[in-house]
């Protein structure tokens, strides 16, 4: 119940703004804590600087993920709207930020944002950031990595978690 209040107002927004988007889709421009900015270090900046804290839906608790180490992962309302509509192609602008741990303290980040409206192994639809230590230095950045999407394309349009902010 507590996800409701600001998703609500988000899926009000979302429909405002339907029409615009068949002309122009959102991004990180018109829209700087929704989508995240996808240059490496406007990306960087803007994890260290919790953009996604303000309008992203927060996993309940930091847990092991089977791969990540210890996370905790927050949906954008795009995504979050997206699974609510029980949508299994995710429209642009989806994205994922998942805060990597080191005790109780974030180290690093991984992040996926949807820059193409269908999911297609051949091209680029979800671009994947990681950093593990929050300086960019060694960070891989990249549409369809390799690295990352093969394992992914096993998810939900790529989408791995079991988090559902909706029942
Ligand atoms: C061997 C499989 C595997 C690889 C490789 C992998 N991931 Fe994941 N990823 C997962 C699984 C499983 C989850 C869901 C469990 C969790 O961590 O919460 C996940 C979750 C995520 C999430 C949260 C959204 C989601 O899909 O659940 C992000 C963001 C993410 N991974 C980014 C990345 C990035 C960036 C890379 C490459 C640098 C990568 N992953 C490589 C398996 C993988």
């Amino acid at each position: 119940m507590r996800y409701l209040t600001p998703v609500t107002l988000l899926l009000g927004a979302l429909a405002v703004i339907t029409p615009l988007q068949s002309q122009s889709a959102p991004d990180a421009t018109s829209w700087p804590n929704i989508i995240p900015p996808t240059g490496q270090t406007t990306l960087l900046n803007w994890l260290n600087k919790s953009g996604y804290k303000e309008n992203f839906l927060p996993e309940p608790k930091i847990h092991a993920s089977p791969v990540h180490g210890t996370v905790k992962t927050y949906y954008n309302p795009i995504l979050a709207g997206d699974l609510h509509a029980k949508r299994k192609v995710f429209r642009k602008g989806a994205a994922m930020v998942k805060e990597l741990y080191s005790g109780n303290k974030v180290t690093g980040y991984s992040v996926m944002v949807k820059v193409q409206k269908h999911a297609n192994t051949q091209g680029p639809d979800w671009l994947f950031y990681e950093t593990a230590d929050k300086t960019g230095q060694n960070a891989l950045l990249g549409r369809n990595l390799s690295a990352c999407a093969g394992c992914h394309s096993e998810g939900v349009d790529y989408l791995r978690s079991t988090f559902r902010p909706y029942k």
